[in-house]
């Protein structure tokens, strides 16, 4: 095959997928602690109301309530909220749900929060909690998984592509509806 040719096929080929990172469910923290994931519990709620109040600076506890009552122990239709602990304290957390045909696509699996406290970060945590919410999205028969983030937010954009995360085939599009 000519040079050219061979620059024709290699420009053809698909790009290579890399390999997800997404690690296993236990792991060290930060202090060498366990960290360990599992479906969010009642209890848990105060926790994961902080974490989100230290991260937005907004504290929203009916929000945060009426999605436990939404999503806690509701893996069967498709939600999943997840939490991290280490020891006895929640960590982390991880929120979403699939849906089926929205905007036309096939079924797939939607993560729309993840945080984890800033002082537990950079240990694997919220990488665990990606593969937790991935692995029921795959039991609940979905081979795909899709977020949204602030364009600005180049912390989550960092950790989303760490894990393998591309740009979509979908774009947001929207407009102030006035008065
Ligand atoms: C983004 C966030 C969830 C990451 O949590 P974490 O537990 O520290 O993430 P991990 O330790 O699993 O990191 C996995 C990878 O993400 C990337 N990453 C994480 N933090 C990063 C940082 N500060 N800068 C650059 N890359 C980063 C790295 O590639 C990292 O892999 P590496 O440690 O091997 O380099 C956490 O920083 C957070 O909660 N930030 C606020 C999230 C937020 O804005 N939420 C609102 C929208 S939902």
């Amino acid at each position: 095959m000519s040079q050219d040719a061979n620059i024709k096929a290699e420009k053809n080929k698909e790009p290579k997928k890399r390999p997800s990172k997404l690690s296993p469910s236990v792991h060290s923290g930060p202090n060498g602690d366990t960290v360990s994931v599992r479906p969010v519990r009642r209890g848990d709620l105060e926790a994961v109301i902080e974490i989100d109040n230290l991260v937005t600076g907004i504290e929203k506890v009916d929000y945060w309530k009426s999605l436990y009552r939404k999503y806690a122990d509701a893996v069967a239709t498709g939600q999943h909220f997840l939490v991290a602990v280490s020891g006895d304290e929640v960590v982390g957390f991880v929120i979403g749900e699939v849906r089926d045909w929205e905007f036309g696509s096939q079924p797939c699996g939607w993560v729309f929060a993840i945080n984890v406290r800033p002082d537990a970060r950079l240990a694997g945590t919220a990488s665990a909690l990606l593969k937790g919410i991935c692995d029921g999205f795959r039991k609940a028969g979905v081979s795909k998984v899709r977020t949204m983030l602030a364009c600005d937010n180049t912390l989550i954009l960092s950790f989303f592509r760490s894990q393998g995360m591309m740009i979509g085939a979908f774009l947001p599009l929207e407009m102030d509806l006035g008065s």
